[in-house]
This record gives structure tokens, C-alpha cells and sequence, in this order.
């Protein structure tokens, strides 16, 4: 079964969860991709930011996600950062460029899930993801829920998983976020692969 992972970061923490999601989906079995998204920006900020600095060269190193990539995957997860309440615009383009697949339900019945990270949880963190999940469940996916006993164990809420990255997102995420991905990518498994 195929699984595409596929962020936008700018000071890394979205890409540590994303490259988390893709390890642990690979060692359980699925044949899994990481890509990143197109931002004509990035070179800049990282020259600015000490903390946009620190992954550039990792996150340039992967590909560019194309639309086709979603279509030719089974299990799809999207990471953005927290801008304004929102995904990023350069998530926001990337998941635009698949609504192409709309009128033919070509997305129908594939698996989602997403996370994001922002400053910290108050600051609309929630309709970042829930922005995600409407998109998805517009393009009739099936949405891969966190389990309850995820939640009360890790802390994890019930849209997805989270990293608060603090005003300067220089905060990377603990070990205990990576717990919580690799056991939710367990119960994923769990569920959809046979
Ligand atoms: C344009 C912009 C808007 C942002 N808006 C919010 C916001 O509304 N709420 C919030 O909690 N964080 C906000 N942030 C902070 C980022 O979500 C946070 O630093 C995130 O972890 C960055 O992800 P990255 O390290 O993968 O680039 C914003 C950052 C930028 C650059």
C-alpha cells in the first residue's frame, strides 16, 4: 500500500513531524514518499531566521510534490504550519492543484490524515487542520481518526496531531509527539492494512 506525506516548512517543525510520519509508515510496511511543496520564498527566510536555517538543505534535498503524486497513493497525509487560522498559501496552492481530480472522484475512497504545527495551541491551530479534514472529506476521503486511547494517553486532540513551535519556532518537538505519531501510524496500520 503506498503513503505520501506532503508538508510545507519554513523553520522545520512541520517537517519533523512529516519525516516522523515517514519513517514510521515505512517500518511498518508501506511503501511510503515524502515530498515537499513548492515556496519561492524559503531561500529567504532562511537567511533571516536562525531556526528557518537549520533544515533548509534537508527539506530543499526532497522533491517537489506534484498532484499526481496524491493520485497515485493510497493513504495520504498533508502537514502545513499554522498561518493566520489557515494552512500556508504554499499548502493552500499545493491542495488546490488537486481539486483537478475532483470532478472524476479520483481522490474518493483514498485514506487522509494531516497535522500542523503553529506558535502555540490557541492561535487557530484547530482550523488549520479542520481546514484540511473539510478538503478532504469534500474530495469523499476517508478520514483516519486519532483513537481515543491516543488522546488520553498522549494528549493528542481529536483533529489531529500537533506541535507548538513558541514565538521564535525555534521549540522543536519532543520525543513524546513522536511517540504519539509512531503509535497513531500503528493504529492506522492497524486499520487499513491487511
Ligand atoms: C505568516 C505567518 C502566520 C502565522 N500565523 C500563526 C497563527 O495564526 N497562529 C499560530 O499559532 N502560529 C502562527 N504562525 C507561526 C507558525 O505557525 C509556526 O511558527 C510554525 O511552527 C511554523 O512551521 P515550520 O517550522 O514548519 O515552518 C505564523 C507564522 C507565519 C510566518
Amino acid at each position: 500500500m503506498k503513503a505520501t506525506v506532503i508538508f510545507h516548512s519554513v523553520c522545520g517543525n512541520t517537517y519533523l513531524l512529516a519525516k516522523e510520519f515517514y519513517k514510521s509508515l515505512n517500518n511498518l510496511g508501506f511503501e511510503t514518499s515524502l515530498y515537499r511543496v513548492k515556496d519561492d520564498d524559503a531561500k529567504r527566510w532562511s537567511e533571516i531566521f536562525p531556526s528557518a536555517e537549520e533544515y533548509y538543505d534537508e527539506v530543499m534535498a526532497l522533491s517537489e510534490a506534484k498532484p499526481e503524486n496524491v493520485l497515485e497513493s493510497d493513504l495520504i497525509i498533508y502537514g502545513s504550519p499554522n498561518y493566520c487560522s489557515n494552512v500556508s498559501a504554499e499548502m493552500k496552492t499545493f491542495i488546490d492543484s488537486t481539486c483537478m481530480y475532483y470532478k472524476d472522484s479520483l481522490l474518493e475512497d483514498k485514506y487522509f490524515t494531516c497535522f500542523a504545527t503553529g506558535e502555540d495551541r490557541e492561535s487557530g491551530i484547530d482550523m488549520c487542520l479542520t481546514n484540511m479534514i473539510n478538503y478532504a472529506l469534500g474530495q469523499c476521503m476517508i478520514i483516519l481518526p486519532i483513537p481515543t486511547k491516543l488522546k488520553y494517553e498522549y494528549s493528542i486532540p481529536s483533529c489531529g496531531i500537533t506541535h507548538n513551535s513558541g514565538p521564535l519556532a525555534d521549540k522543536r518537538p519532543k520525543e513524546e509527539i513522536y511517540i504519539g505519531i509512531r503509535e497513531y501510524c500503528k493504529s492506522i496500520a492497524a486499520k487499513i492494512l491487511k
